[in-house]
């Protein structure tokens, strides 16, 4: 059984892909290594002693797609990653988004639907809730105006593949919409490589731990939570990697009960930053240097998932705690940077 992996030398790809192996599963990787690098493919070896199929190729060529269709008959499955995820860069460059992470995907579906049977899970986000009414976050809150063009793109990438579900029966899909990722896989082969100045709030606090940064700005500290700061679900990225699988085989089983379903990955659990940033000192053994600033544009007061739906139909559940996740973030940050 061949799984196609797109994007499966960057994050969460890469802990996918050492997931899909430790279950028997062939493994083929794309990667147009604009945000990752080859010697990923060391680190899952590192891991698994299998080193997966890797090729090169640009998804917004469309007669590359097409030829490495026709090369590889056998995928039954795919797993897509690839796409850009910079909220910022987002709003500054919403071509780029649109052709990276809209027009990759139709020509992914496209292929599939010429397949008499085909599986196909595609990274979502629980940004399409915005900011929910109710929490924690089920499924069936409604979809809100996108904040960006990335958040958008997640929205409309799920209605492409809804709508293509609706007319081609031999096409099952499952979106998955991600909390707050983060973590690294416990061997410390693999991790986050941000490039740049982290975006997010993990990456950051582990860099201003190891010194790359001088001071973490937390984003506000007047929202109407406990303490002021904003409330996120941040699960650890090997849970999540183990969620793709039991999807696919959920698809590959045939035991999906629609040809297109949606399912939150979160812990339930909300946490403030100032609970990351004492997470961090607690498993770091170091105290963080922080200040609170003002708020940051386009920020939810809060998320958290409602993780009934995949717990009860998938039978999965995030095994790490905060802590957990922290503590593999900072390992993998020590040792990158030793
Ligand atoms: N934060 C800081 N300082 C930082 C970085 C982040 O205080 O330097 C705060 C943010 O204000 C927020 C929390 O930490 O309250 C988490 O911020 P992240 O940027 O790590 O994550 P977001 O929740 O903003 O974004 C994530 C994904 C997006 C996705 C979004 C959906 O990174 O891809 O969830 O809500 F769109």
């Amino acid at each position: 059984m061949k799984v196609l992996v797109t994007g499966g030398l960057g994050f969460i790809g890469s802990h996918t892909v050492v997931e899909l192996q430790n279950k028997g599963l062939e493994v083929i990787i794309i990667d147009d290594l604009s945000n990752s690098s080859e010697k990923v493919l060391d680190g899952i070896f590192a891991i698994t002693g299998k080193k997966p199929i890797f090729e090169k190729l640009d998804l917004k060529e469309k007669s590359e797609v097409e030829d490495f269709f026709k090369k590889h008959t056998d995928i039954s499955g795919v797993i897509h990653f690839a796409a850009s995820k910079a909220v910022g860069e987002s709003v500054e460059n919403p071509l780029l988004y649109y052709e990276n992470n809209i027009g990759t995907l139709v020509y992914i579906l496209k292929e599939l639907s010429k397949k008499d049977k085909a599986s196909f899970i595609f990274s979502s986000s629980c940004t399409v809730y915005g900011q929910a009414d109710k929490m924690p976050i089920t499924e069936d809150a409604p979809v809100k105006t996108a904040e960006s063009p990335y958040g958008n793109t997640k929205q409309i990438g799920e209605e492409i593949i809804s709508d293509t579900c609706k007319v081609t029966p031999s096409l099952n899909a499952i979106a998955l919409r991600y909390f707050n990722p983060m973590g690294a896989h416990p061997s410390t082969e693999i991790g986050e490589l941000p490039i740049g100045v982290p975006q997010n709030l993990v990456p950051y606090i582990t860099q201003t731990g190891i010194g790359m940064r001088e001071q973490l700005s937390v984003f506000g500290g007047d929202y109407p939570t406990e303490d002021g700061t904003c409330i996120r679900d941040y699960i650890h990225v090997v849970d999540l990697a183990k969620a793709h699988v039991i999807a696919l085989q959920r698809l590959l089983e045939g035991k999906n009960d629609d040809n297109y379903e949606v399912f939150n990955l979160g812990t339930g659990t909300g946490s403030s930053v100032l609970e990351a940033i004492k997470s961090f000192e607690k498993v770091s053994e170091k105290k963080l240097n922080y200040k609170i600033v003002d708020r940051r544009a386009g920020d939810i007061t809060a998320a958290y998932a409602s993780t009934d739906k995949a717990n009860n139909i998938l039978g999965w559940k995030a095994a790490s705690t905060l802590d957990e996740a922290m503590k593999s973030a900072w390992d993998w940050e020590v040792k990158i940077r030793k």
